[in-house]
């Protein structure tokens, strides 16, 4: 049972979970009564419920001017364990994203989807109708587990399939157990006791959110390393021997706040294959526990590993699990396999995977993603897999297939990953404007046009196919990973970033902030010396994360950024040869 004493200091949201009856608050009120929008403590709730209540920032200024309320609608987002959806749902979601939301669905950076623009009149049909295809909005957000991540390519030996199920079991122990959802949204019926409904959270589930992800010892294509615990599949001779296990990343952070910051997960040690659920549960439980939950800023397990120490949270995880905690293994440094393109699963079928620009599935005078998938969907009814970095794979194809799904794909305007530049295929952005309220600058609707500049850029010095990670997020939250991107650019004020350089694919290590509030216009030519010199100087494949390492000389690759920096550009440009 949670350890939850009322304390004076508990945060405003602390509380708000405290007094909701287990998630109800009244949201079923709020609901039936047919207001546009909710109160702030269920606003808090609703989250857990996998929906966050946004306004249209667009049209925000001019409708207050105009004396009108702000022009509210939903985001909502499903859970999907290891990103596994079947032709079904997926054909389900894309009728209810043309029912209920804007039109277009959104693959998100940790194997998830979401709608946009539903409005509070439809968030019932909307959570109703995904729990109809048997995935549900429950936990996708909230303090709570969160989506459990794992490596999405098909592969059919038993050790892949093994972590896929993994990855779902962790998620369905870490969902929340109140009958809330059911009765809000499914219109279950009424407990009449709510006392010990949640035996594992108490009353005010997790200080904050946590997250997990399943990588494999060689191929981190989830980015293991940022999310609160990790757990590294290590495989031999096509066996699961057990997992390495890290604790404490996270990558939000706050600008000028030193003591906020994005953060790797470090080594806890290996546990055997029967203990990855337990070791879920209790990393969780220790976070539950002694988590800060006065200060929301503070309050990942990130900060707690930082201020007590990796052994203090050993001794207790010892002390709670019956099991042994043993010696981390030594494993390979990770690559990261896109999974796109054309692959063999290991059983006769074939996958293919999709690029989608920064997760948006729409239709648009560029392409007609949403339509060119739903065709494909109807007419192979393969299986679906999310990955992490916001694509989309077709599975169990036949090899004779994929010449007509890469042609089908092209006459719908998509071209297949072989045909995209380096820094188009790994890019990545969060949603930001005009959602997000949290958003100081533009993300996912300016970054095709940042990325043309940076294809420009990188053909022109004949670096057009060197992979590498061009990320941007509109706040310093960092939703897409920006701190483990080669380069990336987080919005500061309208138009204006910090840029950040030197994680890279692998995703083990953080970037430094290179240049501080650069307007958009400049990005490239703040970037252009060390670009010039990259190209020029580099060894062979090392990639420009790695050569900005090497020219920045500080020997152990950095596992933590704070949200107040000196700009490191200036000392690395004195140091280009060019
Ligand atoms: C303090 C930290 C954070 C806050 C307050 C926060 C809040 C939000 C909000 C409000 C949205 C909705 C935006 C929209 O769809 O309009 C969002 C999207 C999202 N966030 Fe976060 N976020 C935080 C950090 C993170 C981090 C570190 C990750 C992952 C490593 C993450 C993963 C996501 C994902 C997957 C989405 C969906 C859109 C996408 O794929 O880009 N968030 N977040
Ligand atoms: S990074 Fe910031 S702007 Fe982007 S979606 Fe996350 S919270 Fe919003």
């Amino acid at each position: 049972m949670a350890g939850t004493p009322e304390t004076p200091k508990e945060s405003k949201v602390e509380i708000a979970k405290r007094k909701s009856k287990h998630l109800r608050g009244t949201i079923a009120e709020t609901l039936a009564s047919g207001a546009t929008h909710f109160g702030a403590d269920d606003v808090q709730l609703l989250k857990f419920h996998g929906t966050y209540q946004q306004d249209d920032r667009d049209v925000r200024q001019a409708r207050r001017k105009q004396g009108l309320e702000e022009a509210y609608s939903f985001m909502v987002r499903c859970a999907i364990p290891a990103g596994v959806v079947t032709a079904e749902q997926y054909l389900a979601l894309d009728d209810l994203a043309d029912r209920h939301a804007n039109g277009t669905l959104r693959v998100t950076t940790r194997q998830g989807i979401q709608f946009h623009g539903v409005v509070a009149g439809d968030l019932k049909a909307t959570i109703a109708g995904i729990h109809g295809t048997l995935l549900t909005t429950l936990s996708a957000c909230g303090d709570v587990g969160r989506n459990v991540m794992c490596c999405p390519a098909p592969l059919a030996d038993e050790a892949h399939v093994t972590l896929r199920t993994v990855a779902a079991q962790i998620a369905a122990d870490l969902r929340p157990k109140s009958r809330a959802f059911h009765e809000i949204w499914l219109d279950g019926e009424k407990q009449i006791s709510t006392q010990d409904e949640e035996p594992f959270y108490g009353d005010r589930y997790l200080p904050r959110k946590f997250k997990t992800g399943i990588a494999l010892a060689g191929d981190n294509c989830i980015d293991v390393y940022s999310y609160d615990l990790g757990l590294i599949a290590i495989i031999d001779g096509g066996v699961l021997q057990g997992y390495n296990v890290v604790v404490g990343g996270g990558m939000g952070m706050t600008h000028n706040k030193p003591d906020t910051f994005a953060r790797l997960a470090e080594p806890l040690g290996f546990i055997d294959p029967a203990h990855a659920v337990e070791t879920a549960r209790h990393v969780a439980a220790i976070f539950r526990d002694h988590g800060n939950r006065s200060d929301r800023r503070h309050s990942r397990l990130k900060y707690l590993l930082d201020e007590r120490g990796i052994d203090w949270f050993r001794e207790l995880f010892r002390a709670a699990t019956a099991f042994d905690l043993q010696a981390w293994r030594p494993i390979p440094k990770p690559s990261t396999d896109d999974h796109l393109g054309r692959h063999p699963s290991g059983d006769g079928k074939w996958f293919y995977g999709i690029y989608i620009e920064n997760g948006r599935i729409k239709d648009d005078e560029h392409a007609k993603m949403k339509s060119g998938l739903r065709a494909l969907v109807k007419k192979y009814r393969p299986g679906i897999r999310l990955t992490g970095t916001q694509n989309l794979l077709l599975t169990d194809l036949d090899e004779a297939d994929l010449d007509q799904v890469e042609d089908a794909l092209r006459s719908y305007g998509v071209l297949p990953p072989t045909e995209l530049s380096a820094a188009r295929r790994y890019s990545m952005a969060c949603p930001a404007l005009p959602t997000c309220g949290l958003a100081m600058a533009e993300s996912e609707r300016v970054m095709p046009s940042v990325v043309d500049m940076f294809e420009e850029e990188f053909t022109r010095l004949g670096m057009r196919d060197e992979p590498l990670t061009l990320r941007m997020t509109g706040c310093p939250n960092g939703c897409a990973r920006p701190y483990t991107a080669d380069i990336a650019f987080v919005g500061r004020r309208p138009d204006v970033y910090h840029v950040y350089v030197g994680g890279g694919i692998p995703g083990d290590r953080v970037a430094d902030l290179f240049a501080a509030d650069v307007p958009k216009p400049d990005l490239v030519t703040t970037l252009r010396p060390l670009l010039t010199a990259w190209s020029k100087q580099h060894l062979p494949t090392e990639s420009l994360g790695d050569f900005y390492q090497r020219l920045r000389g500080l020997g152990e690759p950095r596992q933590k950024i704070t949200g107040k920096e000196e700009p490191t550009g200036t000392l690395i440009q004195l140091e280009i040869r060019t």
